[in-house]
C-alpha cells in the first residue's frame, strides 16, 4: 500500500507538464509551472511555480472536477492569488478521484492551464501530529489526546476517527533517558503511580493505518502536591452467583465509597468521555470494600471500573481504572437435565437453560449408581442415546455447559439424575418363560378335558368309535401336539425357525416354485425338526406353500419368542 501510494505520488509530478503558451486576447501569457497538490490533515495547498518573465499584475486561479462532475467548477480560495500558492478545503467525498488546473491571469489575456493529474484525496493525505492535553493528580497524569484534523465540521479523517493508533512517549523530565513507549488507540490514558510535584513531559504520533504522523510538540506538567485521602487500591472484579463483585481494598475505615463505570468503547471516541462514567447501581455511599450488582446490568462487552473514598467534606481522586471483560465472569446457568430409559440404552435430555451464547458443547458425565466410576461424554445435541448399558441397573448423570470462547469457560454442573435401565432383550426372557409354560399348560388342560370330554361321551352316549386312547396322547411329540392344537383353531398360527424364513414368506412377488424352494431349504438349515421328525417338517412345508402375506396374524411377540427361546419342534 505505501509503495503504492509513493508510485502515485510520483506518477502525479511526472505526470504534470507544461502548458504552452497561449493568447487569449492577443497578448500571450506563460502557464505555470510543475503545479502540485500537498493535503496534510483537512489542510490542501496548491503550490506552483509562476513563470519568471512574467511581468505586471499576473494571478492565478485555479478550477477543480470530481469524477462526479461534468464541468470545472472555480476552486473557493484559489482564485486571482498573487502569490505561488493557496490553501482550501474542497466539500467533496476524499475517497473520489479529483483533478484540478491552474492558470495565469493578467488583465484581459490569461495562459493556458496547467492540468494536474487525477488523484485520491484520502490516499494521498498525509496525517499531521495529533493534539495533546495533561491534567495532573497527586501521583498520576491523565493524557487527552485530540486526533489529528479539524475537530469542528467536516474532516478528512471522519470516517477514520475509531482507527486511529496513538504512539506516546512518556518521561520524567529530571531523569533522562527512562523514557516510556505506550502504543494506545484510546483517546484518554492514564499513568499511574507517579511521584507528587514531579515535572512529567509526554510527545505523540498518531498513526491511521500505513500514515504515520510526526511527533507532536512536547507538553509538560507538574503533578500536584499529595492529597490528604488517599484513592482505594487493588480494584477487582468477579462473579458470584447471578451477580457481579467489585472489591478494593482501603485502609481508613471511616470512609464511603462509590464506584463507576464505563464503556471501553467511550475511549476510543475521539471526544472527551470523562463525563460518560456512570454510577454502578447499589454502589454509592458505601461503607464495605465491595458493592453487589446484578450481572443483567451489563452486556458482555469490556467496561472499565473506577472507585472513589469519600469522608465527607474531601473525596480522594479516583481509584486506578480496572478494564473487565465481563464475559470472562459472566455465570453460565447450568443446563437442565432429563432421563429416559428403554431397552439396554438411557436417552438423555439436556438443555440450556436460555441462549446465553453461541457456541457450545455439553460434557455428559455418566456413572453407574453403586460402582462411581464415570464416563464423560462430550455432545453438541441436547438429546443424546448412550446404548450398551446393564439392563435393570441405576444410573446416574449430570451435565455442564462448555463455551468455546477464549476462555473456555464452564457452567457448574446441573443437578443429578438417576434411572433405572429397563429390563434388555435378553432379560426380557424370564419374564416370557412363565407366560409361555402358562399358555402350554392351558393347551395341554385343554386336550385333556376334551380327551375326558370323548370318554365321556363314550361311556354315557357310545356310538361306534374306536375307543379313545390315553398311550395316543402321550405318543405324541411335544411339538406335534402344540401345532395340532394350533391346526385346530380358527387363527393359523406357525412356529417359524428364523425370522428370516417369516421375511420370505411375506414377500407377496413370490411364486410358488420359490416358497416351495425357500421351504426346503429353512427346513434343511433347521434340520432339527425335518429330519427327526417327518410329519411335522412335511407340515411346515405345507403350511409354508399355503402361506399367503395376510395369513400370517398370528401374534408376532409369541412367534419371535417362541423361536428365540429355541422352542420349536424338536
Ligand atoms: C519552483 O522552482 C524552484 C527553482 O526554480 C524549485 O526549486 C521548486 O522545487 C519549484 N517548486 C515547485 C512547486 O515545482
Ligand atoms: C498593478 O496593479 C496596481 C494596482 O493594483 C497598479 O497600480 C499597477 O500599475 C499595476 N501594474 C501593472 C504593470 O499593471
Ligand atoms: C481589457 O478589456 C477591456 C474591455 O473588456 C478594455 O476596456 C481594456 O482596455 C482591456 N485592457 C487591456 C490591457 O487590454
Ligand atoms: C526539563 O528539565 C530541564 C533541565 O533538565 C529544564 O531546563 C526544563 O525547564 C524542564 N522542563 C520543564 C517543562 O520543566
Ligand atoms: C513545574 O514546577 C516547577 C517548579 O517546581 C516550575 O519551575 C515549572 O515551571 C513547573 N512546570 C509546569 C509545566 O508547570
Ligand atoms: C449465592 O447463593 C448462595 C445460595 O444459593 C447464597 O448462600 C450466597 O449468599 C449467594 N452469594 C451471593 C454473593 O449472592
Ligand atoms: C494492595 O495490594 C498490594 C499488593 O498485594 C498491597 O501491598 C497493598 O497493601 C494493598 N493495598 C491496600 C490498601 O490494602
Ligand atoms: C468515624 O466517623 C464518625 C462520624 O461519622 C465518628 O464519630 C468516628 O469517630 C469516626 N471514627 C474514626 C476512626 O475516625
Ligand atoms: C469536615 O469539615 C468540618 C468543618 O468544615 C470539620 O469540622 C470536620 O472535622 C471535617 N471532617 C473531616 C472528616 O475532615
Ligand atoms: C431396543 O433396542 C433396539 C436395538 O438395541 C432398538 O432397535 C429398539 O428400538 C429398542 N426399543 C426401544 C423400545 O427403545
Ligand atoms: C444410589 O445409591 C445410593 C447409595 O449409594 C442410594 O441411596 C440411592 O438410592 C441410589 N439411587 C438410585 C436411583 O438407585
Ligand atoms: C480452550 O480449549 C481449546 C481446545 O480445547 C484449547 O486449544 C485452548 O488453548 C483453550 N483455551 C484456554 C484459554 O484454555
Amino acid at each position: 500500500m505505501l509503495a503504492s501510494l509513493e508510485a502515485m505520488a510520483l506518477v502525479l509530478v511526472a505526470g504534470a507538464w507544461r502548458g504552452s503558451l497561449a493568447a487569449a486576447d492577443g497578448k500571450s501569457q506563460k502557464a505555470p509551472e510543475t503545479v502540485e497538490v500537498s493535503i496534510i490533515d483537512d489542510v490542501f495547498t496548491l503550490q506552483w511555480n509562476g513563470s519568471q518573465e512574467s511581468v505586471g499584475n499576473v494571478t492565478y486561479s485555479a478550477d477543480y472536477a470530481t469524477s462526479e462532475m461534468d464541468n470545472w467548477i472555480k476552486l473557493p480560495g484559489c482564485q486571482h492569488i498573487t502569490g505561488s500558492k493557496c490553501d482550501f478545503f474542497p466539500l467533496i467525498n476524499f475517497y473520489e478521484e479529483i483533478k484540478f488546473r491552474v492558470r495565469a491571469e493578467e488583465e484581459n489575456s490569461t495562459s493556458s492551464w496547467y492540468y494536474v493529474d487525477p488523484f485520491i484525496p484520502f490516499q494521498k493525505a498525509r496525517l499531521g501530529p495529533p493534539e495533546v492535553r495533561l491534567e495532573a493528580e497527586d501521583k498520576a497524569v491523565i493524557i487527552y489526546l485530540f486526533r489529528p484534523g479539524k475537530r469542528d465540521g467536516t474532516s478528512i479523517w471522519d470516517m477514520d476517527a475509531l482507527s486511529f493508533e496513538f504512539s506516546l512517549v512518556f518521561w520524567e523530565n529530571s531523569s533522562h533517558g527512562e523514557e516510556q513507549e505506550i502504543k494506545t488507540n484510546f483517546y484518554i490514558s492514564k499513568m499511574y503511580d507517579l511521584s507528587t510535584e514531579t515535572t512529567y513531559c509526554l510527545k505523540a504520533k498518531a498513526r491511521l493505518s500505513w500514515k504515520v504522523s510526526a511527533y507532536s510538540p512536547v507538553y509538560c506538567i507538574n503533578t500536584t502536591a499529595e492529597h490528604k485521602l488517599l484513592p482505594p487500591e487493588n480494584v477487582t472484579f468477579g462473579a458470584r452467583n447471578q451477580s457481579y463483585v467489585l472489591t478494593w481494598e482501603y485502609r481508613d475505615v471511616n470512609v464511603t465509597f462509590r464506584a463507576q463505570w464505563l464503556h471501553a468503547f467511550s475511549k476510543l471516541t475521539p471526544w472527551d468521555n470523562s463525563n460518560e462514567w456512570k454510577q454502578i447501581p447499589n454502589c454509592e455511599n458505601v461503607r464495605t470494600t465491595y458493592c453487589v450488582f446484578p450481572q443483567s446490568v451489563f452486556q458482555k462487552k469490556e467496561y472499565y471500573f473506577r472507585v472513589q473514598a469519600s469522608d465527607g467534606n474531601d473525596t480522594s481522586f479516583w481509584s486506578k481504572e480496572k478494564a473487565v471483560q465481563t464475559e470472562m465472569y459472566s455465570t453460565i446457568l447450568p443446563p437442565v437435565v432429563s432421563m429416559k430409559s428403554t431397552n439396554d440404552s438411557l436417552h438423555v435430555f439436556v438443555k440450556a437453560p436460555k441462549k446465553q451464547f453461541d457456541t457450545f458443547t455439553y460434557e455428559i458425565i455418566l456413572w453407574e449408581n453403586a460402582s462411581h466410576t464415570e464416563r464423560k461424554l462430550v455432545s453438541k445435541r441436547s438429546d443424546i442415546i448412550i446404548p450398551g448399558l446393564k439392563p435393570l441397573t441405576p444410573y446416574c448423570i449430570k451435565a455442564r455447559v462448555l463455551l468455546q470462547d477464549k476462555w473456555n469457560k464452564t457452567s457448574v454442573f446441573s443437578a443429578v439424575v438417576c434411572e433405572k435401565t429397563k429390563p434388555g432383550a435378553a432379560a426380557s426372557i424370564p419374564w416370557v418363560i412363565p407366560v409361555i409354560v402358562i399358555l402350554l399348560l392351558a393347551v395341554i388342560a385343554f386336550c385333556v378335558m376334551k380327551l375326558l370330554w370323548k370318554c365321556f361321551n363314550y361311556v354315557f352316549f357310545p356310538v361306534f368309535k374306536p375307543p379313545c386312547s390315553i398311550e395316543h396322547f402321550s405318543e405324541q411329540p411335544f411339538g406335534n401336539l402344540l401345532l395340532s392344537t394350533s391346526e385346530e383353531q380358527t387363527e393359523k398360527c406357525f412356529i417359524i425357525e428364523n425370522t428370516q424364513s417369516v421375511i420370505i414368506v411375506e414377500e407377496p412377488e413370490e411364486t410358488d416354485e420359490d416358497y416351495r424352494k425357500y421351504s426346503s431349504q429353512s427346513s434343511q438349515d433347521s434340520g432339527n425338526y425335518s429330519n427327526e421328525d417327518e410329519s411335522l417338517g412335511n407340515q411346515i412345508s405345507e403350511a409354508l406353500l399355503q402361506l399367503k402375506p395376510q395369513a400370517l396374524s398370528c401374534p408376532g411377540e409369541l412367534v419371535l419368542g417362541l423361536s428365540s427361546l429355541g422352542l420349536h419342534s424338536s
